[in-house]
C-alpha cells in the first residue's frame, strides 16, 4: 500500500488503472477510521479490484464554529487499518493542494435536500463536501465510491449531485455499523466521556422506540416525534438539535407514515453533536 498526497500522482495511477481495463474503487473519509469506515472498505475491497481510500479532513465542509483543528487525525493507525484491509493507496492530499489560493469553484447542493436536518445548523457544510467529493470524483474517476448509511442526508445529496451532473461514478450506501449498545460508530464518539458516552445510546433507544410506536399503527409523524422528543429529553445530558420524519426520496416532511420515510435526529450529548437514522 502506498500513501499518495500529490493531486497529479494519484490521477496518473488511476489514470493506469482504468488503462489497464481494472475497476477502481473510492472510499472518501476523514481518517479516523473505525469499523464503521472499514465495513466500506471491505465491501469496496470485495466488489472491485483496486481501492483507493482518501484521507482529508476537508476544512470546506466545517463552520468558523466547527471542530476543524480539533478533529481527530490519526493517520499511523489510518494506514494500519487499511493495510490490513487490502486498500491499495490512501489518497492523503495537503489542505493547500485541494484548495490553492487561487480555489474559487463550488458546488451548490440540491436546495431542497440541504435546507431541513444538519443544513439547517450546519449551512455550507453539504457544498463543503459536494464540492470536495466533485473534486476526487474528477481527480480519481473511481467506477464505485462507498459512502455510510449514518449520514442518510449525505449520501442522498451526493447521489443527487452525481445525478445532476451526469458524473460517471456508482454511489453505493452501506449500513450503520453499531456498538453493543446501539450507538452508530462515528469518529467524534471519542470527544464523549464515560457519563456522556453511557447517555449517548439514548439517540438509538429513541428511534427504536419510535419504531415500536410505528410497527403498532401509529400512522402520524407528530405523534411519533413527540414519543422520541421526549424519551430523549428524559436524558439529563443530551439536547436535541432536530427530530425529523421526511420522505426519503423527496426530504420533504410528511403528515402521515407511509412509503420510504427517514426518521433522522441530531443531538448534542454535551458538546458533542452526533447524528443516526433509520429508513423504513
Ligand atoms: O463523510 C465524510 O467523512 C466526509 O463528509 C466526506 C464524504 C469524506 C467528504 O469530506
Amino acid at each position: 500500500m502506498e500513501i499518495i498526497t500529490s493531486i497529479e500522482q494519484i490521477r496518473e495511477i488511476s489514470e493506469n488503472i482504468r488503462k489497464n481495463g481494472q475497476s477502481l474503487a473510492m472510499v472518501p473519509t476523514m481518517g479516523c477510521l473505525h469499523e464503521g469506515h472499514k465495513s466500506l472498505i471491505d465491501k469496496a475491497r470485495k466488489e472491485n479490484d483496486k481501492l483507493i481510500v482518501s484521507i482529508f479532513v476537508n476544512p470546506m465542509q466545517f463552520g468558523p464554529d466547527e471542530d476543524y483543528d480539533n478533529y481527530p487525525r490519526d493517520l499511523e493507525a489510518d494506514s494500519k487499518l487499511c493495510q490490513n484491509a487490502g486498500v491499495d493507496y490512501i489518497f492523503h492530499p495537503k489542505a493547500d493542494e485541494m484548495y490553492p489560493n487561487s480555489f474559487s469553484t463550488y458546488v451548490e447542493p440540491c436546495k431542497q435536500m440541504t435546507d431541513i436536518l444538519c443544513g439547517i445548523s450546519r449551512p455550507g457544510h453539504f457544498r463543503g463536501v459536494c464540492t470536495v467529493l466533485a473534486k476526487f470524483f474528477s481527480i480519481i474517476r473511481p467506477n464505485r465510491a462507498y459512502f455510510g448509511q449514518k449520514d442518510a442526508q449525505q449520501l442522498a445529496i451526493v447521489k443527487r449531485m452525481v445525478k445532476d451532473l451526469n458524473l460517471n461514478v456508482e454511489i453505493t450506501g452501506c449500513p450503520i455499523i453499531r456498538e453493543e449498545d446501539g450507538l452508530a460508530k462515528s469518529s467524534r464518539n471519542l470527544y464523549l466521556n464515560e457519563d456522556e458516552r453511557k447517555a449517548a445510546s439514548i439517540l438509538r433507544k429513541s428511534i427504536l422506540l419510535g419504531l415500536k410506536e410505528i410497527d403498532a399503527g401509529q400512522k402520524s409523524s407528530q405523534k411519533v416525534l413527540d414519543t422520541i422528543k421526549s424519551n430523549i429529553e428524559k436524558e439529563k445530558l443530551a439536547k436535541i438539535d432536530y427530530v425529523e420524519i421526511l420522505d426519503f426520496d423527496t426530504f420533504e416532511r410528511v403528515d402521515d407514515i407511509q412509503g420510504n420515510i427517514l426518521i433522522a435526529l441530531a443531538v448534542y450529548i454535551g458538546k458533542t453533536r452526533l447524528i443516526d437514522n433509520i429508513v423504513i
